[in-house]
């Protein structure tokens, strides 16, 4: 899942392009541009009536989670979604090839989008699929479950999960794709797991249960220079505050695999239909060994998850070495630029938290070091997806 917003999206091939919500401190940016403006258009009627601040039509009452399911009202977000094969055909293939877990069954469709989910597990045979979406994209799920002829099938609902009620006691089966940029951004795996324990009857499934974040270390001089360093020198001036910032931000984008300098490390599994909310606040600690001579610039964290209870075991990777996906990789630019040796380790420990004052943003905090011939650096750095 996730929200490439797409109105702020990306491209595969822009590197300079951040991903992120539109979140309440972004209104304070909105603000500076509205009493800038009229200086610029005081000359033009029509313009400058353009340029006033119309506080009926402002967002300023806007809360980041009116933010976030308004980046989910567009249709753009779904394409997006819709077009990652990857993503949506295993979704697909684990429904279809698995009739037999879903003959019959009543599923919980948690965050339904479009409807796409319930729609294939109504084709596969459920005996009734709940479809509960907070975004204004619930009314299309609506019209989508009537032009399809599923009504009697699926019933969307439109509101938080957290907060309707569902016509049932109990569903046989949540479905979900809930898998933010670096698994746990967006925080709405929390939202599956209050519908889990509020909803699911004690045998029942998750879909998917299995998913697990990993961590590798490549070689990205020319990006790091042009993205990073930059800050240091702009036409002569120091504007080096602001590479501590970019820094401090990780950047979603792909990853060539022949980048990749070390193993790659499982950082942590998570269970979805054992695990408690508690357990996507973690430490972890890796070993990332060379396997070749080179400099290491960053980090890069992605994620696997899987259908462990399908016929044969079905998943995807995010991985530098799959199929690009719209989650592509996370990266964590280092401070320092290590030089390291075949057969020598980064070792370390990640912290990955829900922000507190925005739970939907995630913190990260990485400690690392290399005792090696050519470098001895340890160092801790701290990190916000946003
Ligand atoms: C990543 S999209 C997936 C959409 C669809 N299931 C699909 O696979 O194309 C997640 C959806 O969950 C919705 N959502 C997120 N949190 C929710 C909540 N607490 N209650 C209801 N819907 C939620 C979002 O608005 C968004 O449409």
């Amino acid at each position: 899942m996730d929200v490439n917003d797409s109105l702020n999206s990306t491209s595969t091939t822009d590197k300079s392009t951040k991903i992120r919500f539109e979140y309440e401190d972004d209104e304070y940016i909105e603000d500076e541009t509205i009493e800038e403006a009229p200086t610029e258009c005081s000359n033009l009627e029509e313009d400058s009536v353009m340029c006033m601040p119309d506080d009926s039509n402002t967002d300023s009452d806007k809360t980041s989670a009116d933010y976030y399911f308004d980046s989910y009202s567009h249709f753009g977000i779904h394409e997006e979604m819709l077009k990652d094969v990857v993503r949506t055909k295993t979704y697909q293939s684990v429904i279809y090839k698995n009739p037999f877990l879903f003959k019959d069954k009543v599923v919980l469709d948690v965050g339904a989008g479009t409807g796409i989910l319930s729609l294939f597990c109504a084709k596969a045979g459920a005996k009734h699929v709940y479809a509960v979406e907070c975004s204004s994209m619930a009314d299309m799920a609506e019209e989508i479950v009537k032009l399809n002829n599923f009504s009697n099938v699926i019933t969307v609902l439109k509101g938080k999960v957290e907060e309707i009620e569902l016509p049932v006691a109990q569903v046989n089966i949540i479905i979900s794709e809930w898998m933010g940029y670096f698994l746990v951004y967006e925080n709405m795996l929390k939202t599956v797991l209050y519908a889990r324990d509020k909803w699911l009857v004690k045998d029942g499934l998750v879909l998917p249960d299995m998913a697990s974040l990993h961590l590798t270390a490549i070689e990205d001089a020319d990006y790091k220079e042009d993205k990073i360093e930059f800050w240091n020198n702009v036409y002569g001036f120091d504007m080096s505050c602001i590479r501590k910032q970019a820094l401090s931000e990780p950047l979603v984008d792909t990853v060539d695999q022949k980048q990749i300098v070390t193993n790659c490390q499982l950082l942590k599994t998570m269970d979805i239909s054992k695990m408690a909310p508690e357990d996507a606040t973690f430490t972890a600690p890796f070993k990332l060994v060379a396997e070749r001579d080179d400099y290491i610039h960053a980090l890069v964290a992605y994620f696997d998850v899987s259908f462990t209870k399908c016929h044969k075991l079905m998943g995807f990777s995010t991985g530098p070495k799959s199929r690009v996906t719209h989650w592509k990789q996370t990266v964590l630019y280092l401070e320092d630029v290590l030089t390291i040796c075949q057969g020598e380790a980064v070792i370390g420990a990640m912290t990955v938290a829900p922000n507190k004052k925005n739970p939907r943003d995630v913190d990260i905090m990485l400690k690392y070091s290399l005792n090696g011939r050519h470098c001895q650096v340890s160092r801790t750095q701290y990190f916000r997806m946003r």
